[in-house]
């Protein structure tokens, strides 16, 4: 396994539509390994291939309603979404910046595993906001795109205290 380079904002990956995976190829495997690897030596709850340079269907989300155990998810869809939040984001990739962002309060994504199985899983709150956020990845999209609003440096100050 191996850490990888998180891609910051201002790179124009960020911003390309990701290709689906067509096989989940020895490649494919290590990518997921090592975007594990990757995403567990962050700060972050989540962490889309376009983040590492790969411009594939391929994001991981951390949930913490659920003892923090990792989906791994590979062609992931939103297929239901019910509710709304609004709340603080931000992004590996663009350090130092939050925003508030409106998403759904809970989010139901159909992806297939990295043993080709396609499966479902249903989030709430942080982590239906962190299954919005990867996969807006995937279509080049960052948080501070579809922000309400970026927090000013005078309020990000006074939250980091
Ligand atoms: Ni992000």
């Amino acid at each position: 396994m191996a850490l990888l380079n998180i891609i910051k904002k201002g790179d124009e990956t960020l911003s390309k539509i990701c290709k689906p995976v067509t096989a989940i190829t020895p490649r494919i495997i290590t990518l997921l390994d090592d975007m594990r690897e990757t995403l567990l030596d962050s700060e972050g709850v989540g962490l889309a291939a376009p983040q590492v340079g790969i411009l594939r269907r391929i994001a991981l989300v951390i949930d913490t309603n659920d003892n923090d155990r990792i989906y791994e998810l590979i062609n992931p869809e939103i297929i239901a979404a019910e509710g709304e939040q609004e709340g603080m984001e931000g992004c590996l990739s663009v350090p130092g910046e939050w925003g508030i962002n409106r998403r759904p309060m809970k989010v139901t994504v159909k992806a297939t595993d990295r043993n080709g199985n396609e499966f479902t899983v249903t989030g709430e709150g942080l982590t239906a906001r962190c299954f919005c956020h990867e996969l807006d990845h995937l279509d080049g999209k960052l948080f501070c795109e579809v922000a309400e609003r970026m927090l000013t440096k005078e309020e990000i100050e006074e939250l980091m205290g």
